[in-house]
């Protein structure tokens, strides 16, 4: 086909009839001329066909696929402006929809807070009357009363822990968590964390060991709050373990970085689920008949707390293999 300006012009016979530069007739003798010529094996353009059978002479058609080509661009242009102005009304529209979603987000993380700071008074009268009754002496209690009691005690200890995370998630999701950095030998984190957990491993027959390997002790961190999050990935490696598995805390360092680990033997889970673990509430087995306690608020947390220790958190794992946990924290 011939490069000719005729080619940006999509119907030209039908352009020029509007025009009134030629008839229909014309346009249909053209057409008909154009047929033949390809039975022929040529394909030459309507433009040229219309030229060539004097209709029009080339200066005409030229200008009227000039004025043709002007008409496209002007509706280029308009059909532009009208689609930066969609654009612009869209953009506007998202800003206020994500306004909107970040007012929400502001108000369940108060909401969570505040619920939890009521449901925590009660209860913490709960627990200390339940204290003062156990710790009664001479004791008056009898054997039943007093299982009875512990029954309470351990129900309300694991609802002010519920309570606790709620409060912390709420914080950590309205950027008001507050990490408070002191030096500390991050062998006591380990150390500390693992008493934590240790009767819970023997409960369930769960060997639970740490490994420790470094000489400096400069880490700089909120003791508390990484304690903490050891513990929990502690806790969930001893949950989806089952008895007779291991659990291994380790701690090495290189020359800026201490390496947190925690690696289980437990019933692990898919790499394309590493995602969903750490989205808040959820868990993989999320049936009503599940074999294990939690809420699913955990990693969620866990993920925050690093994040504002800017630190995030590493995970391998293979189901039915086991999982390996792991963050870095600088050195001071
Ligand atoms: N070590 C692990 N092995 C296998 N699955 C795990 C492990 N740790 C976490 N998961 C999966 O990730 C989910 C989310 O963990 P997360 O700690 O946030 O919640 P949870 O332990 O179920 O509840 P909570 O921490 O609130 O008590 C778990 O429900 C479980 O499905
Ligand atoms: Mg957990």
């Amino acid at each position: 086909m011939a490069i000719t300006p005729e080619i940006l012009i999509p119907r030209l016979g039908d352009i020029l009839v509007e025009q009134k530069k030629i008839t229909v007739d014309q346009l249909q003798q053209a057409l008909e001329y154009q047929k033949q010529c390809r039975l022929k094996g040529k394909s030459p353009l309507i433009g040229e066909i219309i030229v060539e059978l004097g209709m029009l002479g080339q200066d005409t058609l030229n200008q009227s696929i000039t004025q043709q080509i002007l008409v496209l661009q002007t509706n280029l242009h308009n059909a532009n402006e009208t689609l930066e102005n969609k654009v612009k009304e869209r953009t506007a529209e998202l800003e206020i929809a994500y306004k909107k979603l970040s007012e929400l987000t502001q108000l369940k993380a108060n909401f969570i807070s505040n619920i939890s700071h009521e449901l925590r008074t009660p209860l913490t009268h709960i627990n200390g009357y339940v204290d003062l009754l156990l710790s009664e002496v001479p004791p008056t209690l009898s054997l039943e009363q007093r299982n009875s009691l512990e029954v309470i005690k351990r129900a309300s200890t694991r609802l002010e822990q519920l309570i606790d995370n709620l409060i912390l998630f709420s914080t950590s999701e309205t950027n008001k968590l507050t990490i408070i950095k002191e030096p500390v030998d991050p062998t006591l984190i380990i150390e500390d964390a693992y008493e934590r957990n240790l009767a819970a491993a023997e409960k369930k027959s769960i060997i639970l060991s740490k490994s420790i390997s470094i000489t400096s002790t400069s880490l700089f961190t909120d003791r508390s709050k990484i304690t903490w999050v050891l513990s929990q990935l502690i806790e969930n490696a001893i949950k989806f373990t089952n008895p007779g598995g291991k659990v291994m805390i380790g701690l090495k360092e290189n020359l800026d970085n201490f390496y947190f680990e925690v690696k289980d033997t437990g019933i692990g889970f898919d790499p394309n689920q590493f995602d969903e673990i750490f989205e808040l509430f959820h868990q993989l087995d999320g049936s009503s008949t599940r074999a294990q306690g939690g809420t699913g608020l955990g990693l969620a947390l866990v993920k925050n707390i690093l994040k504002a220790h800017g630190s995030n958190i590493t995970v391998q794992s293979k189901p039915g293999k086991g999982s390996t946990f792991s963050f870095i924290l600088a050195k001071i």
